[in-house]
This record gives C-alpha cells, structure tokens and sequence, in this order.
C-alpha cells in the first residue's frame, strides 16, 4: 500500500509492482478496487478475506422467499467491477444445507452478471459435489460436472478453489481454475509444533492421496508411508495395507477432507497397530458430517488439524480439534489475479511459504 493512501485512493491510482526476481517490471492500470461478495456460507471468512485486502464485503441480500426460494438482491453498484464473490458449497451450522450453498453462489454471479459486473471470480473454499467426479458405476450423474456448467452458465468467468478433491476436475471448466493448496499453512503449523524431520513419517490415507502426501513430505523434509484402504460401501472404509515403515515415528496422516472421519480413524488404528508412536492428521476441508466429532475424539489421533474452508460449529470445545485461517492465501490469490500476477508463484519453492506477509497488496507503489 503506497504510504498515506486509504485502500480506494491507492487502487485509483497508477501503480506500479516491483517486480519479483522471476517477473520483469510491469505498470498496471488500477481504476478502481475488486468488490468482494459473500453468500450465507462461510461469511466470517469472507469478512477475514477482505480484511486482510483492506477492503470491505459488499452489501447483498442473500435469504430467503416464504416459498423456502432462495432470494438475493445485490446492494451496490457493480459496474464495470471485478467482483469476487466467497461461498464454499458447504452446509452451514445454522442449518442451510449444500443445495442453498450452491444456489446462493449461482444465483450471485446471476444477478451480478446481469448489473454488468465486468469479471466475476467464484471464491469456492470448498468446492463440494467434487466426490461424484466420474461414474463409478451406470446410471450416475458425474455432479462436479454439474456443478462446473452452472458455474459457467450463470456467468462465472474464473474459480478460485482450494485443494480440489480431483485435481482433474479443473478440466470440467473452459475457464480458468486457480486450484490453491492448504499445504504452506498447514506445514507450517506442523513445524512449529515440532513435526518435522525424520522423527515424523506423512501417511497418506489412501492410494489417490500420495502426491498430497509426497508434497508435505518434502516440505517437512521426513519420509513418506500409504495405506491403502477401500470402500465396501459409500461412506466406509477399511485399511487393505501399509507400504513405508512407520515403526517408533511419529504419524502424520495428511488429506484433501474429513467426511465422516471414517477414513483416518481406520488409518490411525492401522498405523498405531505397526508401531507408529503418535498420529496426527492435517486436513484442508473439515466437513465433519454425522458424529465425525466424536469417531475422530474417540479415536487414537492426537490432534485433528483443518482449515477453515468449511464453517466449524464451537470448534473450541474440542481440544483435539485445531483450525486454522487459510483468509492469507485466498486474499493474496485475489491481490494476484487483480493485478495479473503469478498464483502458482504463491506455492513455489521449499521451505517458508511465501503466502504468510502481514498485508495484502503491499508491493504497489505508486510512481
Ligand atoms: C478420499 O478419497 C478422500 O481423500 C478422503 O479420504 C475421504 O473423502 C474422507 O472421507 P471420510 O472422512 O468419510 O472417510
């Protein structure tokens, strides 16, 4: 932020990014700043977005009809605006479900579309519906397939998203997707938390995890073990087999999301069974559906680690459970997309994730 500017003095005027060692020097035309929208499905994230871009979340009304149809009236003047608008396609704890999650968002980018928003960027946390990404067997629908064509037929023009359950749903959108990772946040708290090195082994849960898992591993700098598990039945899981040694380690079991908490329950009971000495999970998207609370407090996991992807109700009171503010990396994907910078550049290199600065947008200056 040039010195002595308020956030809307500085997008109006000419600035300039320095450019990074890989980028050459650019000026970037700014004439006014982007308008975040939130629908009803993870406004406190929303909020801690524009904050941390110093900007605010734009009014709109989003509720309901008598007629239980969802209602929404956009509160300000669009425009000519890049708008973003942050809604996970999530449950609530107040009780809206997926589906309101979900037309909420369409209905949004409809209305505004229609009051000529000139770019709108769907912000999607988590992006659900992705479990039913192909047909596993006839007559299913492939529903992340569905979800990607009304996100383009209402009007989105890009995604940002994070930590996709199948990165190759990407290719169900002809727009661009900005796939984010969890992973530096979440590194980072396992390193201050001591987890790192050879005294710890990252585990994935199942075979479709372990490039996840190979990415953690290479961060913590620690070596790499996979259960296989499969499913008799949706939502159930069972451990087949171990491959890595996880004897007298610590384990950290690292995936996109926890459902049911099936999956790293078994994966917990497995390890500890081949000798793991602690297990801890890192998950990007904590779901929690049914009484995963208490089959995770139950289990033999030390802590449970998420984002806040997906609203978590009285997290708190679970001391196992820890949550963790992703807002950083979604406002500097955004301050990047606003100024046609690098996002994957936000990912790169080894060690000290480079999404931790204290303030967005502070590179401008104006010349
Ligand atoms: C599996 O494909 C995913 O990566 C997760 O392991 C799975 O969705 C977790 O589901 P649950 O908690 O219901 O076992």
């Amino acid at each position: 932020m040039p010195l002595g500017l308020s956030s809307e003095e500085a997008w109006g005027a000419r600035v300039k990014v320095q450019p990074s060692a890989a980028h050459r020097e650019r000026t970037i035309i700014l004439s006014q700043p982007p308008l975040i929208f939130s629908g009803n499905s993870n406004p406190l994230l929303a909020d801690e977005i524009a904050k941390r871009l110093k900007l605010h979340v734009g009014k709109a009304l989003v509720t309901e009809f008598k007629n239980a149809e969802t209602r929404v009236e956009i509160g300000e003047n669009v425009r000519g605006s890049e708008v973003f608008v942050v809604q996970s396609i999530c449950r609530t704890p107040d009780g809206n479900s997926v589906n309101d999650a979900l037309m909420e968002l369409l209905l949004m980018i409809d209305a505004l579309r229609r009051a000529s928003a000139a770019r709108i960027t769907a912000v999607i946390p988590y992006y659900g519906y992705a479990k039913q990404d192909k047909k596993t067997k006839g007559r299913e629908p492939i529903s992340a397939k569905v979800v990607a064509n009304l996100l383009k037929v209402t009007g989105s023009k890009r995604i940002v998203t994070m930590d996709l359950h199948a990165a190759q749903i990407q290719g169900f959108f002809d727009i661009p997707v900005d796939n984010l990772m969890a992973m530096p946040v979440l590194c980072n708290y396992l390193k201050k938390e001591g987890l790192c090195d050879e005294k710890i082994v990252v585990v994935s849960p199942d075979a479709g995890g372990v490039h996840r898992a190979e990415i953690f591993a290479k961060r913590l700098n620690s070596s790499l073990a996979i259960v296989f598990k499969r499913r008799p039945e949706p939502d159930v899981s069972e451990v087949t087999d171990i491959v890595g040694d996880v004897s007298g380690r610590i384990a950290v079991i690292v995936d996109d999301m926890i459902s049911t908490g099936g999956t790293l329950a078994r994966a917990a009971e497995a390890i500890k069974g081949r000798g793991a000495t602690h297990v801890y999970t890192v998950a990007s998207h904590g779901i929690f559906a049914g009484d995963a609370v208490d089959v995770l407090e139950r289990s033999g996991i030390e802590k449970v680690v998420v984002t806040n992807t997906v609203p978590l109700e009285n997290v708190a009171m679970h001391p196992k459970f820890v949550q963790l503010s992703i807002a950083q990396t979604f406002a500097d994907a955004i301050s990047r997309i606003t100024t046609n910078r690098s996002v994957s550049e936000l990912f790169s290199g080894d060690d000290t994730p480079k999404i931790e600065r204290p303030v967005l947008f502070p590179e401008p200056v104006v010349s």
